[in-house]
């Protein structure tokens, strides 16, 4: 087409950010691994969401194609794509957001934590060029083992003196997500209505839902409970099976990446009482990470609340939870610090 108008178009697109960020509140944010499985979807909400005002799509594969896609819807952010490792730092400066889905996911028998040979490098990689290029940024990391993909983050952080702890949080919304819709389902309730919290980590038994707590207040017969416990902490590998061998959660997973990004923004814009569960630096047990409900705020995490009171099970699955979190936290930061 006319150069000209591209031109035109061009500087078009710069006075669309400009308006983003001057007007109502818009916020930078990008996307790592933005081309996958969960990036696409990801990419394509946050597109989306209007208090995004500028998109960065980064990925080692694929993102001019995702980028020239997602482009051409009509909502007011601006998008950006940026391929392989020489572009990572143009991605990533000036970012407010950075949310990291890159990694292999798993094919059916496989743990979470059989990810970490991969993913472990990955998450350091990019997480140096977060400290290097928007160190103030809020981090939402994706990628599993996130029991041991967060203390990752966290060592390199440290190593590169730029650590907050505030910005540094592991996406566990989807347990929360597939809480709220399997209770509701038990339940017969508008899954909308309910809100289930879920702590200690993102991986098997240490996926631990505190259906005690959960609004509206409700009762559970012990085999109800041991349903709802065991298809939570199961929810992934339920889709892994049902994939059979095409990967893991991406479209689920993008929607609950979404919700939590969406709240991180509204926390960061300054919106009151912005409460989620996720996996983050904690003093709420002996343990250095920890899930639980955080309050969002302009500094990124702002107040970790308790557990609360537990039932008798419950009290049994947080001591299995530990065990298993404290091995993962473990083998994240000898990774990190050899
Ligand atoms: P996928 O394989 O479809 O996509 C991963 C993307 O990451 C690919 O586009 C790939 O090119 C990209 N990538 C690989 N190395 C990269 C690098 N160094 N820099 C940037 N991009 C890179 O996988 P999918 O299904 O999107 O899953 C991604 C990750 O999310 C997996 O580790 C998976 O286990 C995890 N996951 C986490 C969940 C959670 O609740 N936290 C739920 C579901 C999946």
């Amino acid at each position: 087409y006319n150069h000209n108008l591209k031109m035109e178009r061009s500087s078009g697109l710069e006075s669309a950010i400009c308006r983003a960020k001057g007007g109502a509140p818009g916020f930078r944010v990008a996307i790592l691994g933005a081309a996958g499985g969960i990036g696409q979807p990801l990419s394509m909400l946050m597109k989306m969401n209007p208090l995004v005002s500028l998109l960065h799509l980064y990925d080692v594969a694929n993102t001019p194609g995702v980028t020239s896609d997602i482009s051409h819807m009509d909502t007011s952010a601006v998008v950006r794509g940026f391929l392989g490792p020489q572009q990572l730092e143009n991605a990533l400066t000036g970012m407010d957001l950075v949310i990291i889905p890159a990694g292999v996911p798993r094919k059916p028998g496989m743990t979470r934590d059989d990810l970490f040979n991969i993913n472990a490098g990955i998450v350091k990689t990019l997480c140096e060029g977060v400290a290097k290029c928007c160190s103030k940024a809020i981090v939402n990391i994706i990628s599993n083992p996130v029991n041991s993909t967060v203390p990752i983050a966290a060592e390199v952080f440290k190593k590169s003196g730029t650590y907050d702890p505030r910005r540094l949080l592991g996406v566990t919304m989807l347990d929360v997500v597939r809480a709220n819709t399997f209770v509701a389902e038990v339940l017969g309730l508008d899954p909308r209505e309910v809100d289930v919290p879920v702590v200690g980590g993102h991986a098997g038994v240490s996926i631990l839902p505190l259906l005690s707590q959960m609004k509206p207040t409700c009762s559970f017969t012990s085999e109800e409970t041991a349903y709802l416990t065991s298809r939570i902490q199961n929810g992934g590998t339920e889709v892994v099976e049902a994939k059979a061998g095409a990967g893991s959660a991406t479209l689920s997973m993008a929607y609950a990446a979404v919700k939590f990004a969406d709240a991180c923004l509204r926390g960061l814009r300054g919106d009151a009482n912005v409460i989620e569960c996720a996996f983050v630096p904690s003093t709420v047990t002996e343990l250095p990470f920890f899930a639980s409900k955080v309050r969002l705020g302009r500094n990124g995490i702002e107040e970790i609340y308790p557990l609360g009171p537990l039932n008798e099970s419950e009290r049994v699955g947080l001591e299995m939870a530990k065990k298993e979190l404290a091995g993962s936290i473990e083998k994240g930061v000898s990774f990190a610090t050899k």
